[in-house]
């Protein structure tokens, strides 16, 4: 059965290393967006709508075919509302229309084991119903395997400890001393279908 595969791209690096905003210009072209935004952050970029219920979340998705940049701001436990929030995300893109991911801080919802629930079921399935999913984090090698496991691109900043840039340097074809000799901004592209990478630099 032909499929329109979406791209999961692993993003990697330390606070104030460039991850956000990255992603951030990555999706300004992109037609439909929602984020996982914990933080409060996402809301406040001009243009995007801010949803705190359950209610409202899936509402919108349900509904709206068109363009769309979403914030999820969840009260509560912030594990069960990123779970609730990839199956409307799962809903959305299959049934509605094709849609852009962005999983923010995912060492907070997941753990190092197999991703959990309705994540884990947008990591396997997502991606065949078109689905590019940009996930986050600061401590890979506390976040879930899943994602690493599928991953078609990582985007490496500059890390906050030696064991994430071992464990990134294993998962990917990148030398540690690559991702060792990051500043603020830069980052390491990895391709993972042509096991290649480039180096590159955020500007403003
Ligand atoms: N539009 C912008 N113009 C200028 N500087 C920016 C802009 N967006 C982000 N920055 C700067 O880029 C740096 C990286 O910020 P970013 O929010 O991407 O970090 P991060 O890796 O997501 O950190 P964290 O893990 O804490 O979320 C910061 O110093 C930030 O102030
Ligand atoms: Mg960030």
């Amino acid at each position: 059965m032909k499929t329109q595969d979406g791209r999961l791209v692993v993003i990697a690096g330390a606070s104030r290393s460039g991850k956000t905003a990255y992603v951030r210009q990555q999706v300004a072209g992109a037609v439909r967006v929602v984020a996982h935004d914990p933080e409060d952050q996402w809301s406040q970029v001009k243009g995007w709508q801010r949803v705190t219920s359950r209610a409202q979340l899936l509402g919108t998705l349900q509904r709206d075919q068109g363009p769309l940049r979403l914030a999820y701001v969840s009260g509560g436990n912030l594990g069960d509302e990123f779970g609730f929030l990839c199956g409307c995300v799962q809903y959305a893109g299959r049934f509605v229309a094709p849609l852009d991911f962005i999983a923010e801080e995912l060492s907070d919802v997941t753990t190092p084991a197999k991703a959990p629930g309705n994540w884990g079921l947008l990591l396997r399935r997502g991606l065949k119903r078109g689905i590019n999913i940009w996930a986050i984090s600061q401590r890979w090698a506390e976040a879930d395997k899943t994602a690493v496991g599928n991953a078609s691109e990582f985007v490496l900043f500059r890390q906050s400890s030696g064991d994430d840039v071992v464990y990134l340097s294993k998962k990917t074809r990148v030398p540690a001393v690559e991702i060792d000799g990051l500043k603020p901004l830069e980052f390491v592209r990895y391709d993972a279908y042509k096991q290649t990478f480039e180096r590159g630099k955020l500007t403003f």
